[in-house]
This record gives structure tokens, C-alpha cells and sequence, in this order.
């Protein structure tokens, strides 16, 4: 796919998801991509060590949440703007919400004003399927009522809120996108799949929360990424598009899949107190987004075997994060109950 875009601004780019999308873009003719990123412990400029040469990428260290975010867009107008940028894991979220509010809903009301006064030609916020809430039958489509259930996902809603009140209230070109759970390589190593991976790797039990039997629909990272860029390209403004996979999986079998994958016991899942207010289950229907051409291309067997050699083969990069003093304290908070990493 060609892009119609010339400068394209991506928040959150050093991330997981955000990191393979300024990959993605700058596969394709574009003249800028710049990634405006505050490099929290989820931020790692080493995910893009390999394109990090390319004079057609820039790097700008800030927060979203920052007004002198408006001053560098001025600078430097972009005609898109992709937020990816957020603070992202539900454990963080129930333990230390308020960050949660400053960037994924203040960040993302900043950022809708440098857009408005810069006037871009598109704005596409990332979101999520957690603002649906647990769903406990069928899929929610576009329409479905936002029921967040913890601080993240309220957060998120808040963010899609605010876009959607631009689009209606200043004509902004704002449209949203809600992804499902995403995999791939590159996940920083404390949310559910590259724990459980890293954690067999070193010989550590794997948590596994309550009864195991959560439901979420795993979405590969680059079908994740294509979908944000049909949005981009075939989106109307105003509109929100549902990314799914639609391959639910219990969080149990997930881990089946990996402890034969990685040839590990049974024993090595402990099961732990469930997270307060678990949401049950994920499921969105994506024949909207399907109708503009795009649909999920990874089988969640397969992308969980590339996933599992990806991380045996990139042990540095994780294991840089996981012996850092902030993974092993974030650790030990999370799960007392395990043998500490350190
Ligand atoms: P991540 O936690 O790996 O990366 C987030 C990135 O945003 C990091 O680089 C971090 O430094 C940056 N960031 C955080 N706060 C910032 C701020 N105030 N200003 C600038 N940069 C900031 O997250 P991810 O998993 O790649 O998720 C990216 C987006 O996709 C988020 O908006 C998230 O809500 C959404 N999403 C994620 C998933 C998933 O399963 N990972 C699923 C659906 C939607
Ligand atoms: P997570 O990756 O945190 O994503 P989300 O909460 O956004 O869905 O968790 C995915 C699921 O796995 C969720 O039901 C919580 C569960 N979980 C575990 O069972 N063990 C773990 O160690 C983690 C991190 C999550």
C-alpha cells in the first residue's frame, strides 16, 4: 500500500506495537516519520536500532502530555497523526492509576490540540477492546456501549471520548481504532505472553491469574499494525473500527500451547490470586474493518511459535529489561508469592 501522507507523526514509536508500525511506515514512500516518545520503563529506543539511521526518521523525547508538544508540531507540521503512544497494562493501572489519566486522556486531548491548530489531514487514535468491558456473549461491534471495568481501560475511553468529540465538534479527522490483545515480538517482558516466555526460558513458574479461564482474542502485532494503517488510509473520519482476530483462546491454553512449545512441565504454572475487577472475556466482531480490506493474516498457533523464537533468539534484549533494578522490583510487588529474580 502506497501512502498518501508525507510527514506522519507516530506517538509511542519506542513501544511494542508503536515500534513495529514506524517499521511499517517507513517500508512504504513516505518522506518523515517522526516519533514523539517519553521512554518510560515501556519505552526502549533499542526496538528501532535498525532503522534508527534512516534520515527520514526523527526522534523527539517528550510527553504527550507536554504543551511544548505544540512548538516542535509547529515546527515540523505533520499532515497525519497516529497516537499509539499510552500507559498500557491493567496490573499497572489497578496499583498506580493516576498516570494512567495524565497520558491516555490528557496526553490525548494535548495532542488533539496541536492537531486542530496545525490542521493535519488525519488523526487515528490507537485504542483498545478493553473499553467494551467484559463481554460475556457474542462480539461488541463499533456500536456497543463503552463499559470500562479497571483505571486503563477507563482511561482509553475517556481518550476515544475526546477524539470523538473533536471529530463532531471541530470536524477533525479523527478516526479510532480498538485493537484486541496483541503479540509479537518486541512486547516488553511483564505483560501476559513474553512473561510466560521469558519466565520458562529462566527456569521461573509462570503466573497464571485465578481460574485461568479468561478469554482473549490474540491478535498477531503486524495485523495489528495493518489494520491502525487501513484506518489511516480508508477510514472515515468520526469513525471508530474494531481490530480483532477473532481467535479466542483461554489464558490456560495460551500457556498449554507454550509449556509444549518450550518444552516445559506442567508444574511450571502457579496459579495466583486473580487481578481485582478481571475483566472475563475480550471479543470484538471486525466486519467493518474487514469491509475496507483488511483482515487478520496470522493464525495465533503459528504467531505464538515465531513469537516463542523470537524471544529465544533475542535473549539480550529481554534479558537487559529483566535485570534491570525496575523489572525485579516491579517483580516482587506483583508477585510476592514467586521466587524473586534477584
Ligand atoms: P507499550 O507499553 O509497549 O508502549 C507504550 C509506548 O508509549 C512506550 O514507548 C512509552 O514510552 C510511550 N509513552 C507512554 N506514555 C507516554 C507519554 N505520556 N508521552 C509519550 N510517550 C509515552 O504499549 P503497546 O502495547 O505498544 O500499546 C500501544 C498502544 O496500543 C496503546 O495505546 C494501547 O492502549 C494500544 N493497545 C495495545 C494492545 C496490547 O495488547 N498491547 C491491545 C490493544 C490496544
Ligand atoms: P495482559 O497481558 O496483562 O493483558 P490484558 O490484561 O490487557 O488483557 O493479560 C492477559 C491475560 O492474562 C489477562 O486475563 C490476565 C492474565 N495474566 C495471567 O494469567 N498471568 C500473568 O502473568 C499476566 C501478566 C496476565
Amino acid at each position: 500500500m502506497s501512502s498518501s501522507y508525507r510527514h506522519i507523526l507516530v506517538t509511542g514509536g519506542a513501544g511494542f506495537i508503536g515500534s513495529h508500525l514506524v517499521r511499517m511506515l517507513l517500508a512504504r514512500p513516505v518522506a518523515r516519520v517522526t516519533n514523539v516518545d517519553k521512554l518510560t520503563y515501556a519505552g526502549n529506543p533499542a526496538n528501532l536500532a535498525d532503522i534508527a539511521g534512516d534520515p527520514r526518521y526523527h526522534f523527539v523525547h517528550l510527553d504527550i502530555a507536554d504543551l511544548r508538544l505544540r512548538a516542535v508540531l509547529r515546527e515540523n507540521p505533520p499532515d497525519a497523526i497516529i497516537n499509539v503512544a499510552a500507559e498500557t497494562h491493567v496490573d499497572r493501572a489497578i496499583a498506580d492509576p493516576l498516570v494512567f489519566a495524565r497520558t491516555d486522556v490528557l496526553g490525548t486531548q494535548n495532542l488533539l490540540e496541536c492537531a486542530r491548530e496545525i490542521g493535519v489531514r488525519r488523526f487515528v487514535q490507537v485504542s483498545t477492546d478493553e473499553v467494551y468491558g467484559s463481554i460475556s456473549e457474542g462480539a461488541a461491534t463499533e456500536d456497543s456501549p463503552l463499559q470500562p471495568g479497571n483505571p486503563y481501560s477507563a482511561s482509553k475511553a475517556g481518550g476515544d471520548l475526546l477524539c470523538l468529540s473533536y471529530a463532531n465538534t471541530y470536524g477533525l479527522a479523527v478516526s479510532v481504532c480498538r485493537g484486541a490483545n496483541t503479540y509479537g515480538p518486541h512486547q516488553y517482558p511483564e505483560k501476559f505472553i513474553p512473561l510466560a516466555i521469558t519466565n520458562l526460558l529462566t527456569g521461573q513458574p509462570v503466573p497464571l491469574y485465578g481460574d485461568g479461564r479468561q478469554r482473549r482474542d490474540w491478535l498477531y502485532v503486524l495485523d495489528h499494525c495493518a489494520g491502525i494503517l487501513t484506518v489511516l488510509e480508508k477510514g472515515v473520519p468520526g469513525e471508530v473500527y474494531n481490530i480483532a482476530a477473532e481467535q479466542e483462546r483461554e489464558n490456560r491454553e495460551i500457556l498449554a500451547r507454550l509449556l509444549a512449545l518450550l518444552d516445559a512441565p506442567d508444574e511450571a504454572v502457579r496459579r495466583v490470586t486473580d487481578r481485582p475487577g478481571h475483566d472475563r472475556r475480550y471479543a470484538m466482531d471486525a466486519d467493518k474493518l474487514r469491509a475496507l480490506g483488511w483482515s487478520p493474516k496470522k493464525p495465533v498457533e503459528v504467531g505464538l511459535a515465531e513469537t516463542v523464537d523470537w524471544y529465544r533468539q533475542h535473549s539480550k534484549w529481554w534479558q537487559s529489561i529483566r535485570q534491570g533494578d525496575a523489572f525485579i522490583a516491579y517483580y516482587a510487588r506483583q508477585y510476592p508469592m514467586l521466587p524473586p529474580l534477584a
